[in-house]
């Protein structure tokens, strides 16, 4: 199967006509479409449309999940739904398969990476940040469990390893990803493991076990000089 991926587009009114063009092209280059998250700018109803108006266009299967920025106006189930009517397969702690390729998503959260993530001690507070990110992890497990494809890709919002988000400032990287999302990865070893978020981070690495990760967040694809606003995977 050829996979074309693609996260942080945060669609926008002003670019449709460019967008058209360049996502109408994924027709002819690939069997299915992934979108890593941060459709939107600011999660407004009216730049979901917008997304789906370019997304129109593309008449191969697509899967998504959220960003954290389509959460920015409390939004996201509106957008989620939004999306799903429009023929998006908006993952959520679900998953979803075609051709004998499963795929399982979710959003995840940020907290950091090990041996330095934040752990749920001490303050209320603490813990109930911890334990979204906690949650998310599940949510990925849960997905990835209900898959029996032979082949599956984990697709998050945020980097579940440090590697693909170096290039970042440091001092953010903890805000960038969780390694809670990594062990789930590193448990069912997908074929592929795809995630956006960390703008100016590094596009590929292999997890411990040796799955390879992407971080295909559209700044990056564009400093890789891609002629599309996706990149393609065989797998
Ligand atoms: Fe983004
Ligand atoms: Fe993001």
């Amino acid at each position: 199967m050829k996979l074309a991926a693609v996260a942080d587009v945060h669609f926008k009114q002003e670019n449709q006509e460019e967008n058209v063009r360049q996502f109408a092209a994924v027709n002819h280059m690939a069997d299915l479409l992934v979108l890593a998250g941060d459709l939107t700018n600011h999660g407004r109803v009216e730049e979901m449309e917008a997304c789906l108006a370019v997304l129109a266009h593309v008449e191969i299967p697509m899967v998504a999940v959220l960003g954290n920025h389509d959460h920015e106006s409390g939004q996201q189930d509106t957008l989620a739904g939004m999306a799903r009517v429009a023929g998006v397969n908006v993952l959520d702690g679900t998953c979803y398969e075609h051709d004998g390729v499963g795929f399982a998503g979710t959003k995840g959260f940020c907290g950091g990476f090990a041996p330095y993530e934040l752990l749920p001690f001490g303050e209320g507070g603490i813990k109930n940040f911890v334990e979204i990110a906690e949650r998310e992890a599940i949510k990925l497990d849960y997905g990835l469990a209900q898959l029996h494809t032979p082949r599956k890709v984990a697709i998050t919002h945020y980097a579940p390893v440090l590697e693909t988000v170096v290039g970042e400032p440091e001092p953010i990287f903890p805000f960038l990803g969780s390694s809670r999302l990594g062990r789930v990865i590193e448990q069912h070893r997908p074929a592929l493991a795809l995630h956006g978020h960390a703008h100016h981070g590094s596009f590929a690495t292999k997890s411990a076990t040796g799955v390879p990760i992407h971080n295909v967040a559209l700044p990056i694809l564009k400093k890789r000089q891609e002629t599309h606003p996706f990149v393609i995977f065989e797998i």
